[in-house]
């Protein structure tokens, strides 16, 4: 009897220790993420001084302030060889002083890092992939203070995604420091199928083009515009939510778009509770760019903590979208997009609409109650739902509302 007991704890401990490493941190990426990401602007070209110039950006600019939070490097930030223990090395000409210190550096502005690695061999752009390497990564990236793991796909081959990034998952749990895992594999394997328990956002597509609604062909792949993304999945909305996000990838925004296209771009991220991650320099950046990026009522929006995607509920004849995002207070935001290259008169009667949500079941209906309008760009109250809304949509750009019941 006695042994018995003895060897049923036993059992019982080795299954708590093999369920404690078979999880993702839970409660990191309740509401998605915020930060920057230097690959859009800076491919592999990245330094230390660039870091911290970002940092010191995020406070400055109140960035930091309107709720940004995680600055990532990208790749391109290794050396091109493992050490001889087959550490990961940060290169020493772009990072002179060690990834310690460029972490604890943006820690002391009370802002989070991150890094990128991937499945593979290799990453993307050539250097060394953590393949076979998960466990001691993952502790290397722990030591350094790394918060957040981006985790590529290049060099896959046949390897099945769903146990690779498992595995990555079970390196960074045994390495004891709470990091968020983001997966990074275009969206090839239908992650939103099976990644909750494993990741904290996945990509649903391959790259972000910095453009409206173009494709660019790079031989074997694409990159895509705003609306290119926007439109690609179809029927994964309830996939994503708090602490699992579906992630439209890196933004563009001061890239070099039209205003109304960066505007309609981070309403759109905003509205499909997608990760907001800057991908342009800072420092150049202009006043309309951080007006856009630093919207703090557009990204309530976003940070709701309800954490729905929106979802589309008129298409009118391709040239105009409504979008209907349910907020936990028992507000909506609703967004308008002109997708075509002419402005739009918009004429919308509430009174003829209503609006079934079909994640939560909440229905927006306005025979019964009114709702306060408010432009979420302008920064005022346009109205109310008794009335007809009456606005001109400019060509490429938002109107973007949040109705508050009066
Ligand atoms: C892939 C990813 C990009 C970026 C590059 C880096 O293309 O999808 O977001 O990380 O690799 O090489």
């Amino acid at each position: 009897m006695h042994s018995i007991t003895k060897s049923t704890v036993s059992l019982l401990l080795l299954l708590a220790a093999l369920s404690a490493h078979a999880q993702k941190f839970e409660g990191l990426a309740t509401r998605p993420p915020l930060g920057w990401n230097s690959w859009n602007t800076f491919a592999t070209n990245i330094n230390e001084q660039l870091v911290k110039d970002m940092a010191d950006l995020f406070v400055s600019s109140g960035l930091k302030d309107a709720g940004y939070e995680y600055i990532v490097l990208d790749d391109g930030w290794m050396a091109k060889e493992r050490d001889s223990n087959g550490n990961l090395i940060a290169d020493p000409a772009k990072f002179p002083g060690g990834m310690k210190a460029v972490a604890d550096y943006v820690h002391a502005k009370g802002l989070k890092f991150g890094l990128y690695n991937c499945a593979g061999s290799k990453t993307c752009a050539g250097y060394p992939g953590s393949r076979g390497h998960e466990y001691q990564d993952a502790r290397l990236y722990a030591s350094w203070g790394v918060d957040f793991l981006k985790y590529d796909w290049c060099g896959a081959g046949k390897m099945n995604a769903e146990e690779a990034y498992t595995t990555m998952r079970d390196a960074l749990y045994a390495a004891k420091r709470p990091m968020v895992f983001s997966i990074c594999e275009w969206g090839d394997n239908q992650p939103w199928n099976w990644a909750t328990p494993i990741g904290h956002l996945w990509r649903i597509t391959g790259d972000i083009a910095n453009c409206w609604n173009c494709e660019e062909g790079h031989g074997s792949w694409s990159s895509w515009g705003v609306l290119r993304i926007l439109d690609m999945r179809k029927g994964i909305r309830k996939a994503s939510g708090p602490g699992h996000w579906n992630d439209f990838d890196m933004m563009e925004i001061g890239n070099g778009m039209t205003v109304s296209e960066d505007r309609a771009h981070f309403a759109l991220w905003s509205m499909m509770a997608s990760p907001l991650i800057m991908g342009n320099d800072l420092r150049s950046a202009s006043k309309q760019t951080l007006e856009i990026l630093g919207n703090k009522e557009v990204i309530a929006v976003n940070q709701d903590s309800l954490g729905i995607q929106a979802m589309r509920y008129l298409d009118e004849n391709g040239d105009l979208d409504v979008w209907a995002k349910p907020l936990s207070n028992g507000d909506w935001a609703i967004c308008f997009l002109n997708r075509s290259e002419t402005p739009y008169q918009l004429q919308f009667d509430w009174s003829k609409h209503r609006i079934s949500e079909d994640i939560t079941g909440r229905n927006l209906q306005f025979s019964d109650a009114n709702y306060q309008v408010r432009d979420l760009f302008q920064h005022k109250n346009i109205g109310t739902t008794k009335v007809v809304l009456n606005a001109v949509v400019p060509a490429h750009d938002v109107l973007m509302l949040r109705l508050q019941k009066s």
